[in-house]
């Protein structure tokens, strides 16, 4: 069933594990992430940029997920993945979507408060959750050098401020992921978390996860990210399955055989990533 996702993350929050957001933007996308789900029985996250909906078109990308949702036995939230307005959250809102992010992570505090207030004040009149972002988070390409760090990363007082005038039902931190490929291995702030997670009562999470290795996910999770989300571990995955079947058959004609082994590969990447985050089992 479609769910809206606070109460994903507060049983996530109870059991201590993290709830995979897995952004789509085509059929394949959605069927290889419910399969997953429902293979590894946990409730999930699809999620859709911008860029996604600007693609797919907002409708498609309701009811492509609404009716995943529907004929499925586990929970799924739809969510906007760093809405940059108010009127593109309603307009998700509008259609369907169980959850939006107001991403207002470029304003000052006060502003990044005063529109994820707005967002908020609807959002809670029709039961559809809001997740907000503290903090810069920007993708591989911007090189953070170790002088920037604190000044890019999120403020654990400012978080704190951040969480008790909006009660906002999720919080994106930057502490040093970023999103695409990564050059190197990325350096995580777990001492940034920690003060962060003592001082914050919403569910925190982690953006930019496809490039983290698996041991920095499950410490993050340990000191309490409840939300990961992944998107380039699927394009490359789904990118992968095209090249492979290509490969094999260069004739091939049959688009069905070429994004066939292509959901299959994003279905086993998500599987993996979903035990990785314990949130395997779950329902
Ligand atoms: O947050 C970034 C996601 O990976 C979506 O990327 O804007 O290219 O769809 P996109
Ligand atoms: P990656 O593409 O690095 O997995 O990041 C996804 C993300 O944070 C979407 O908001
Ligand atoms: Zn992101």
């Amino acid at each position: 069933p479609l769910v809206p996702m606070a109460p994903l993350l507060a049983k996530a929050e109870e059991g201590k594990y993290a709830v995979g957001a897995f952004n789509c933007n085509n059929m394949e996308i959605v069927q290889a992430i419910i399969d997953a789900a429902e293979a590894e029985r946990a409730p999930v996250i699809i999620q859709a940029s911008q860029g996604a909906i600007k693609y797919a078109g907002i409708e498609y990308i309701v009811a492509l997920t609404k009716i995943a949702a529907e004929k499925t036995f586990v929970p799924v939230a739809l969510h906007l993945d760093h809405g940059t307005s108010f009127d593109q959250c309603m307009q998700c809102i509008r259609s369907g979507f169980s959850s939006v992010m107001i991403d207002g992570s470029k304003y000052a505090l006060e502003e990044n408060i005063a529109i994820t207030n707005r967002v908020l004040a609807v959002a809670r009149a029709v039961g559809v959750s809001v997740e907000a972002e503290l903090g810069k988070i920007g993708g591989t390409e911007d090189d953070i050098h170790v002088d920037e760090r604190d000044a890019l990363f999120t403020d654990p007082n400012d978080a704190k401020r951040f969480v008790e005038e909006t009660g906002v039902d999720a919080l994106a931190i930057a502490i040093g992921t970023a999103h695409g490929q990564y050059k190197g291995r990325p350096e995580l702030d777990f001492e940034r978390l920690k003060k962060i997670k003592s001082l914050v009562d919403a569910p925190i999470v982690l953006h930019g996860s496809s490039g983290v290795p698996e041991e920095d996910i499950r410490k993050a999770i340990e000191l309490g990210v409840r939300k990961v989300n992944i998107d380039t571990n699927l394009r490359e995955a789904f990118v992968e399955g095209v090249k492979e079947a290509i490969a094999k058959n260069p004739k091939e004609i049959d688009p069905r055989k070429l994004l066939g082994p292509a959901k299959t590969k994003m279905s086993e990447v998500i599987r993996e990533k979903i035990r990785i985050f314990g949130s395997n089992g779950k329902v």
